[in-house]
């Protein structure tokens, strides 16, 4: 257990011997998590434990790690591919957290497009001296074309969301959904919508994916909210286009080297950022909890948990 769960979250390994977290629930270093990977025969992580090679191999090289259960939907901290070299099992926990995320980038969409960072940081900080008709004029979220990137669980729950405030709703992936509003080619879809919302998994295969050339193909008016991985976007070049006025607003909510923020994107114009809250609802990182350690609890048992992740 690397990190303290949410209370229930350890119920479902009643009867386990349960090693960390560290009493004052820091992150373990990369060599403890070594350690504890010889000797455990499942580890429990969250998406700030890098869980790599090397950590496997110690794993394996202890010859008691089974499975790893990562806390979390995205398991980009997880080498998959060392792990399935090993035999070692890794589990997500996906479908638990899809509307709780999907509630936060409807939040950013609302409040990046209608610039509510910046207009409560005036009330509070005593810039605001009374009603204006020319303040705080950001752009209408009914009514404006989305443009979803990525259409998995989450992405369509974000869609659902639009299709109350009477947005029209596109959206890309990787193969034709079938489904209306199908963009195949993404910067088509980057150059129609009024707001792009990103629902993609990270690593390698989505590095920087909106980068500065991508940005550069979004409309000055454009916002864009990113709830998936800081990974997929470049951040700088995002920084770079916020303060030359390319792009109207930003939502963020992942950043590259979480929990450090480029300190460019912090000084940006009508920018939302909130320190990586997606899924924080008690109810649903109870969830997200539980799921994995029934994981761990059923591979221990010698079953199959429901959500392995493959290579
Ligand atoms: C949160 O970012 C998750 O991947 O669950």
């Amino acid at each position: 257990m690397t990190r303290r769960l949410p209370d229930g979250g350890l119920d479902p390994l009643a009867g386990c011997e349960v090693v960390g977290p560290k009493p004052d629930d820091t992150p373990y270093t990369h060599d403890e998590l070594c350690a504890h990977a010889r000797s455990c025969e499942a580890i429990v992580s969250l998406l700030t434990d890098r869980i790599d090679a090397d950590v496997i191999a110690a794993g394996a090289a202890g010859g008691s790690l089974k499975v790893i259960a990562n806390v979390a939907v995205g398991y980009d901290n997880v080498d998959v591919q060392a792990a399935a070299a090993r035999g070692i099992v890794v589990c997500n926990t996906p479908g638990v957290l899809d509307d709780t995320t999907a509630d936060l980038a409807f939040a950013l969409i609302l409040a990046a497009s209608r610039l509510l960072s910046g207009a409560e940081s005036d009330l509070r900080t005593g810039r605001w001296h009374g009603w204006g008709i020319t303040q705080y004029l950001g752009h209408d979220v009914h009514g404006a074309t989305l443009g979803l990137v990525g259409y998995g669980r989450i992405g369509r729950a974000v869609a659902r969301r639009a299709e109350g405030f009477g947005m029209h709703v596109l959206h890309h992936a990787r193969h034709d959904t079938g489904t209306d509003g199908y963009v195949a080619d993404l910067e088509v879809l980057l150059r129609a919508a009024d707001i792009v919302s990103l629902h993609i998994p990270g690593g390698a295969g989505t590095h920087h994916l909106i980068d500065a050339r991508r940005l550069a193909l979004m409309n000055p008016s454009a916002v864009l909210v990113n709830t998936a991985r800081g990974t997929v976007v470049d951040e700088a070049a995002l920084a770079r286009a916020l303060h030359e006025g390319l792009l109207f607003a930003a939502g963020i909510d992942v950043y590259e080297r979480e929990p450090q923020i480029h300190p460019d994107l912090l000084s940006a114009p009508r920018t939302v950022l909130l320190p990586h809250i997606g899924s924080a609802s008690t109810a649903t990182r109870t969830r997200m909890a539980t799921v994995a350690t029934s994981a761990v609890a059923t591979v221990l048992a010698g079953g199959t948990p429901p959500s392995i992740v493959a290579a």
